[in-house]
């Protein structure tokens, strides 16, 4: 797909991978519509966005968690950009603490955006998106899906529920000529390290092999440009998630040791 002049809608674009990923879009010539809660930081890069392209950004505060706030989503794209080409679902929070520990808000809230508004909103723009026969639908996964270590278990069913999802609608979707692209990253240097784990015991034992947002992003469009159907960052996580596989007992005393688990 050539992304000059199409629209594309990324959720969680105030900041981190998704702001990334509006400037990475922005300079293939994409008009865009930014979602997230933060309105003052989204108009921020909605301009910058427009900066890069000389094309449409268009901000729309939402909170995806939040069933009527995304029922009135559709009626407000239909009115202001038409229709969408790339939905980019991007939005996420993890919380890192013991499972039998994590308070019921927070796992709400991790399988509420995570999960269940990534869901609804593929629904609403995938029957949009059926009916024209095109578009791509990019969803943010993670190596955690994979690969889950301790203190990860409820954002990493979230992720692991991503990427069934994704597989199933690849599939469905298909046929309709809707291209379907799950993202799979390791860390990557955005405000998610801090929120998971306040202390930022995590993002610091994680800084030397984080990745850049803006060198994953522009991954991530190029791998919509060319109709990839995953991508897996860094190269050695996705080879220990492959080998996880073929010896799962050994696997979780390794992940659990203090050589692997940094959380
Ligand atoms: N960073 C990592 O290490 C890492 C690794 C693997 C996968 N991922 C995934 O990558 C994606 C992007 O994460 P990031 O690293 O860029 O994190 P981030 O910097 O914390 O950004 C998260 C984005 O989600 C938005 N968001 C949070 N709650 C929302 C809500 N209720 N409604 C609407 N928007 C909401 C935030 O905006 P507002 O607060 O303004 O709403 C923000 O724009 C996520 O799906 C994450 O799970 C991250």
């Amino acid at each position: 797909m050539n992304l000059t002049n199409k629209t594309v809608l990324i959720t969680g674009a105030s900041g981190g991978l998704g702001a990334a990923l509006a400037y990475a879009a922005a300079a293939r010539g994409a008009n865009l519509v930014l979602c997230a809660r933060r309105g003052e930081r989204l108009r921020q890069v909605a301009a910058r966005a427009r900066a890069i392209s000389g094309k449409r950004a268009d901000a729309i505060r939402i909170d995806l968690t939040q069933p009527d706030q995304l029922d009135r989503l559709l009626p407000i794209l239909q009115q202001k950009v038409g229709a969408v080409d790339v939905l980019i679902n991007n939005a996420g929070v993890g919380y890192f603490e013991n499972a039998l520990d994590l308070p019921d808000e927070k796992l709400r809230q991790i399988m509420r955006l995570d999960v269940v508004s990534l869901i609804q909103l593929t629904q609403k723009i995938g029957l949009t998106m059926a009916a024209l026969r095109r578009g791509t639908i990019v969803n943010i996964g993670s190596q955690a899906g994979k690969l889950v270590t301790p203190k990860a278990s409820v954002y990493a069913a979230a992720k692991a529920a991503v990427i069934a999802y994704s597989n199933g609608l690849r599939m469905e979707l298909r046929p309709l000529n809707i291209h379907v692209l799950t993202v799979n990253p390791g860390p990557i240097k955005t405000e998610f390290a801090h929120i998971a784990d306040p202390t930022d015991h995590y993002a610091q034992a994680v800084a030397a092999i984080a990745l850049d947002p803006e060198q994953l992003a522009k991954k991530i469009i190029r791998g919509i440009e060319r109709d990839l159907r995953e991508i897996n960052a860094p190269w050695p996580m996705e080879l220990a998630a492959k080998l996880r596989t073929f010896a799962p007992g050994i696997a979780d005393h390794l992940i659990a040791s203090p050589l692997f688990n940094r959380k």
